[in-house]
């Protein structure tokens, strides 16, 4: 899920957020996230009373002034020790991986690095200051508790951290750790007998039990002449590389090394060169399990018919037009581990298509006949060779949907169904929104028994997203089943 750094936000953004979360009593957080439900849902408040100039509304993401786009922000507490040389050039390791960094030096960092030095290389103003007017005019030190995705305190003093360990408030620094709701990483730094004093050895084990990170120190040589232990801060790129970690934790791919068939959209049928028979399908649902199984870490290969849809980033597409050139690429795509047919594919083509433009003639209407078209679920599902361990099919219906799906479970031999009401009233058809319920067969079809999961009303990717979670969950079990 994406993060939104409200800090990185326009100022005319911030103030309109700040001004209407104030007059509806709500932290700007969860503002943003009344906007977005009403966003969704078609009711979004006007933005008057507070007019927020269009040219402030811009979309431009933050750009660092090296010209990288920074992906996420860090609130940096420098802390007074002879490490603090140290996070100068943390300050630059995090600006490389795309980190913003705002930072926060205690009155006795002050003593070890300057604030103009900090500044110059974090590109911002350096904070200090609790009661600093310009600042906390509106709750600055709030501000730089939650507008970032995580505090790092480097070097991490004795003294600080058992100001953290007590909730102590009483500078800036240890007000923002106080009020943070965000991950904490700590990198200590001090002389090894303040390392393993018991005063301190309570505070760092209070603090793991507080939930708060902390990477080193490690052990070397010390600042003080011929003095040596654990105790030296680690080095900038060890905490970087941790902040990075903690920031973009490895995304879960329960589908990494599957191979995904997915079929989308509708089916042209020609009546001739320029005429066809076509059905509503936007392919929107394909398309966005198609996009989430690509997520998942699945290879995925959609086969979509016509649709006016930008192809999904990393999916293998091929486009075709007709049920039969759909089938074609279906089996030339084979094998997969599992096969999903969302596709709204025609049931009837024209047997005696045109091969010029029909006429109009004085005899009237020329007679169409229609043939049936290859059942591509069926087809697939029955197969004894390269059958896909996991075929499922899509039941469109506009009327017994329940009864239908399940007699179509059966009737075509697949193993899932996603059953959705596509009723003009629905709006599912080309629409954003779907209603579907799942049947499987319970146990994987050993006994028989026909499971259904209804869902609430989703949007389509959320749907997908789910979709491709009952897989994930469906293989990862099948593969800790016994071998018989
Ligand atoms: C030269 C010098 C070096 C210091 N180095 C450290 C240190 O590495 N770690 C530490 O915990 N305290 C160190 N101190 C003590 C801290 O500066 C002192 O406890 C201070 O109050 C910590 O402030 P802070 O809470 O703002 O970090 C040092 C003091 C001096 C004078």
């Amino acid at each position: 899920m994406a993060s939104l750094t409200i800090r990185k936000l326009d100022d005319a953004v911030k103030t309109y957020l700040r001004l209407r979360s104030a007059k509806n009593r709500r932290s700007v957080e969860e503002e943003v996230r009344v906007i977005l439900r009403e966003l969704i849902e078609g009711r979004e408040e006007p933005l008057t009373p507070f007019a927020v100039p269009t040219a402030a509304l811009s979309t431009t993401p933050t750009r660092q002034r090296t010209g990288a786009v920074a992906e996420a922000s860090v609130t940096l507490i420098i802390g007074g020790g002879i490490a603090a040389y140290k996070s100068l050039d943390l300050i630059r390791r995090l600006k490389e991986r795309r980190i913003e960094v705002r930072c926060v030096l205690t009155k006795a960092a002050q003593q070890f690095v300057t604030p103009l030095a900090v500044s110059a290389l974090s590109h911002e103003r350096v904070y200090s200051d609790l009661f600093d007017p310009q600042s906390e005019f509106d709750a600055g030190h709030i501000r730089l508790a939650r507008e970032c995705d995580m505090i790092v305190v480097a070097p991490a003093t004795a003294d600080l951290m058992a100001k953290m360990a007590n909730g102590h408030a009483d500078d800036l620094a240890s007000a923002i750790l106080l009020a943070t709701n965000r991950k904490i990483l700590l990198a200590p730094a001090m002389n090894p007998l303040m390392w393993n004093n018991a005063a301190t050895r309570r505070n760092v084990a209070q603090l793991q039990r507080d939930g708060v990170v902390l990477i080193g120190p490690n052990s070397g040589e010390m600042a003080e002449a011929g003095e040596a232990g654990i105790g030296r801060m680690s080095e900038a790129i060890e905490i970087a590389t941790a902040a990075e970690r903690l920031l973009r934790p490895p995304v879960p791919r329960p589908l990494a090394g599957k191979r995904v068939l997915i079929t989308a959209g509708p089916t042209h049928e020609p009546i001739d060169p320029v005429r066809y028979i076509a059905n509503r399908s936007s392919g929107k649902q394909g398309f966005a399990i198609a996009a989430a199984a690509q997520a998942a870490g699945a290879e995925v290969i959609l086969v979509s018919g016509p649709v006016d849809l930008s192809d999904p980033q990393g999916v293998t597409v091929k486009h075709v037009e007709s049920a039969r050139q759909m089938l074609e690429q279906v089996q030339a795509a084979l094998p997969a581990d599992i096969a999903i047919f969302a596709a709204a594919v025609a049931d009837w083509r024209v047997a005696n298509e045109g091969e010029q433009k029909l006429k109009k003639t004085s005899a009237g209407m020329p007679p169409l006949q229609l043939v049936e078209n290859p059942d591509i679920l069926a087809t697939i599902s029955k197969l004894t060779d390269k059958r896909p361990p996991l075929v499922i099919g899509f039941a469109a219906e506009t009327e017994h949907l329940i009864d239908n799906a399940k007699s179509k479970l059966a009737r075509k031999g697949c193993d899932w169904i996603v059953a959705n009401d596509v009723s003009p009233a629905t709006g599912v058809m080309g629409g954003d929104r779907n209603t579907v319920h799942l049947i499987s067969r319970r146990n994987g079809g050993k006994d028989g028994e026909i499971a259904v999961d209804s869902w609430p009303v989703m949007t389509k990717e959320q749907v997908a997203i789910e979709l491709v979670a009952h897989i994930a969950k469906s293989v990862t079990d099948k593969s800790r089943e016994p071998a018989s």
